[in-house]
């Protein structure tokens, strides 16, 4: 049996695990329990995440302590007394902010959490301007960034490439984390992890009394995630998926031109953890049953010989004549840039949640960069002490 032919006869209406999806799962997901549990324990010090490769590194502990600091973070720094006590946290680090693929809002909201935690930071973009191209290695020059540096945040086109810096840097003596701004077409969890903290805010926002910085739960049982766009080639969307399958309950909603529909591993792993989803090949007659929408653009820079060109892309298309059925209370989100597929009409509207997002992200990364440089627990202590009441 192989990929295509097991897919092609699977039910295309919410989908439950099955003997089709372990056929998919044994082709696809050969590692075993150990060397799973292996290759995590090796971006990991202490049972804490270290090095940051992978959005199936967070639980939903790790989640919602990240969503937690986040608001933390965002509350304290909207004082001044706070900024500076936030300001001392990580003076004494660096950053390197090593991003060959084009960024504006990673990389951004990188400098900034860096400025917001006192972390100095200096960046390679454009690899022409380094001794790269003298004939050094990328290799080598992450061995050589090592050493002036904290952190190497990332961008890279080449998937996997990040888990590869992790085990390179975990190779020689001074080993520092890399987290991975976004590899390829496949994972960007640091974008993962700021639309979840979005979706937290989003989906807690009327329904309890209890503030994000305690908030313990399961915000997403019984909501519909819609996907929408190329999802084949979006890594933000596998990335996003990859954790709200730690959520049970959630139901998620795949919908694109068929030639984009997202990859057969994520279905294999969305089936694995027990979560129900559907594959759809337009959006126009399910707008009505999301509680959420991600909507993304063609990526068609992944293109070999200009296909996207022959695709109906507006179709996926979120435009301001649907929104008299959107419900009252659904979040849209865009990991942007965005072109016409999300009209520019819809942004006045309470529902539109993409904006907000991008500000997420600057709170998300400080937290996450104070998670790995373990200063998570002075935040804590700083925010109950003159925050929490
Ligand atoms: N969402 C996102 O990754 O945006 P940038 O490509 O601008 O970083």
């Amino acid at each position: 049996m192989t990929i295509q032919s097991a897919l092609s006869g699977r039910s295309k209406r919410w989908g439950h695990p099955g003997a089709f999806m372990q056929a998919v799962t044994n082709m696809l997901d050969p590692a075993t329990d150990a060397e799973k549990a292996a290759r995590f324990a090796s971006l990991s010090r202490d049972d804490r995440i270290f090095h940051v490769v992978l959005a199936q590194q967070f639980d939903t502990q790790s989640i919602e302590e990240l969503c937690q600091l986040s608001e933390m973070i965002r509350k304290i720094a909207s004082h001044r007394q706070g900024n500076l006590f936030l300001q001392t946290l990580l003076s004494d680090r660096r950053a390197m902010l090593y991003f060959i693929q084009p960024s504006t809002r990673t990389f951004m909201s990188f400098t900034a959490a860096s400025q917001i935690l006192g972390m100095g930071y200096n960046s390679v973009r454009d690899p022409s301007t380094s001794s790269e191209t003298k004939g050094e290695t990328e290799d080598d020059t992450i061995r050589v960034l090592s050493q002036y540096f904290d952190v190497i945040i990332m961008r890279h086109p080449v998937e996997g490439f990040a888990e590869h810096v992790a085990d390179i840097l975990n190779g020689i003596p001074r080993t520092i984390p890399v987290v991975n701004g976004g590899s390829g077409k496949d994972q960007h969890p640091t974008q993962a992890l700021l639309d979840i903290y979005t979706l937290f805010k989003c989906f807690t926002e009327h329904n309890t009394d209890t503030p994000l910085t305690e908030y313990s739960g399961n915000p997403f049982a019984g909501k519909t995630v819609g996907f929408v766009g190329d999802l084949k080639r979006g890594r933000t969307v596998r990335s996003l998926t990859y954790l709200l399958c730690r959520y049970p309950g959630v139901r998620l909603m795949f919908m694109s031109p068929p030639e984009l529909q997202i990859g057969p591993d994520i279905l294999e792993y969305v089936q694995r953890n027990g979560i129900e989803y559907e594959i759809c090949d337009e959006l126009e007659s399910h707008i009505g049953e999301l509680d959420a929408i991600y909507v993304t653009r063609l990526q068609d820079e992944h293109d070999v010989n200009g296909e996207s060109k022959s695709i109906d892309y507006y179709k996926f298309a979120l435009t301001h004549e649907m929104a008299g059925r959107f419900k009252a209370d659904l979040a849209i989100l865009h990991p942007l840039p965005r072109r016409h597929e999300l009209d520019p009409r819809l942004d006045a509207l309470p529902q539109a949640k993409y904006w907000g997002q991008v500000r997420n992200g600057m709170w998300m990364r400080s937290a996450l960069m104070a998670y790995i440089f373990r200063v998570d627990g002075t935040i804590r202590d700083h925010y109950r002490n003159y925050y929490a009441f």
